[in-house]
């Protein structure tokens, strides 16, 4: 098997430039449409990618899973009850092994140093299945689902409403690299870091009203007010982002072709309504989707067979 020296990672959306962004956009929908077509193409043959959940998932383990599997390889789940990553075996001893037995590595986890040290020790490409600080296969799927319902996002106003969290920061990121304008409105001390607001300069911008943040936006985000490892904030979380719900009449102030997405789990009646999240300007479940077309366009980017 050979490796290459220097492998790419996929930690953050900065890891890609904007031309393999958007190169990668364009591919995810023709993986799309081949397999619309009942089109084959199995270029990852006996590829192993290894998925080291930390935290729980449903979209994001099983559309690398299935993705891998459509690709000709495979991909093994590991979680730290069942590896001895739980049992306190370092990181980077973890990396090491893992990487002179698979050919890519996905893993979802707490804190982002993890993934950068996993990545610093790994022979393989390291993709972030979401960590405390961003989740850039999200992003894919995102970008993917905006433009093929309206086309190119760049110059476009998307607003953010709710927590400054990890998906915020892959949107501050996306913003830059696609070239859109970040309204994002959530509650005092629910900011993003200021670390990944600063580089995006007057691209992204804080509006506490979210009314106002929506006003005549072409694209409407929101994400759960309790991202996991949160759930002992829920009652205050609860409190503070009650005024920052997508309902209809807050829909109604974006601009008439707006769409909206959301990465799930969402829940309704908390973060936005049963009825903005089942309307038809809702692109949820294409976004849902989508993550396994970007994700099998990031593997054949990544391994490139
Ligand atoms: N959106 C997302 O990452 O979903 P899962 O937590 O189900 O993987
Ligand atoms: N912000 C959420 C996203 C879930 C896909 C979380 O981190 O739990």
């Amino acid at each position: 098997m050979t490796k290459p020296e220097q492998p790419r990672h996929f930690l953050t959306l900065m890891d890609l430039s904007p031309e393999e962004l958007r190169g990668l956009i364009a591919r995810a929908s023709e993986f799309k449409q081949m397999q619309r077509t009942g089109t084959q193409h199995t270029p990852l043959q006996n590829r192993v990618l290894a998925m080291i959940f930390e935290k729980s998932s449903t979209r994001t383990r099983v559309s690398f899973e299935a993705g891998m599997a459509q690709l000709g390889g495979s991909a093994m789940f590991l979680s730290p009850r069942d590896t001895q990553l739980g049992r306190g075996e370092p990181i980077e001893d973890t990396a090491r092994v893992l990487s002179r037995m698979v050919d890519c590595v996905m893993i979802r986890t707490f804190a982002h140093s993890d993934v950068e040290t996993f990545a610093a020790h790994s022979q393989v490409p390291v993709i972030n299945g979401l960590t405390d600080r961003c989740h850039p296969c999200q992003l894919l799927a995102d970008m993917q689902t905006y433009v093929e319902h309206r086309g190119d996002i760049a110059g476009k106003t998307v607003a953010w409403v709710g927590d400054g969290n990890n998906m915020c920061h892959s949107y501050i990121e996306a913003a830059q690299r696609l070239d859109f304008s970040l309204r994002i409105a959530c509650p005092e001390g629910y900011d993003p870091e200021s670390a990944m607001l600063e580089p995006a300069g007057a691209r992204c911008e804080i509006i506490r009203d979210p009314q106002r943040a929506v006003a005549g936006a072409d694209l409407v985000v929101t994400d759960t007010w309790i991202s996991m490892g949160q759930e002992e904030e829920k009652a205050r979380r609860e409190k503070a982002f009650a005024g920052y719900r997508v309902d209809r009449p807050m829909m109604q102030r974006a601009a008439p072709e707006a769409l909206f997405l959301h990465c799930l789990p969402a829940y309704r009646g908390k973060e936005v309504t049963a009825d903005v999240l089942d309307a038809p300007d809702s692109v949820v479940w294409d976004e849902a989707e989508n993550r396994l077309h970007a994700q099998k366009a990031l593997l054949e980017f990544l391994l490139h067979p």
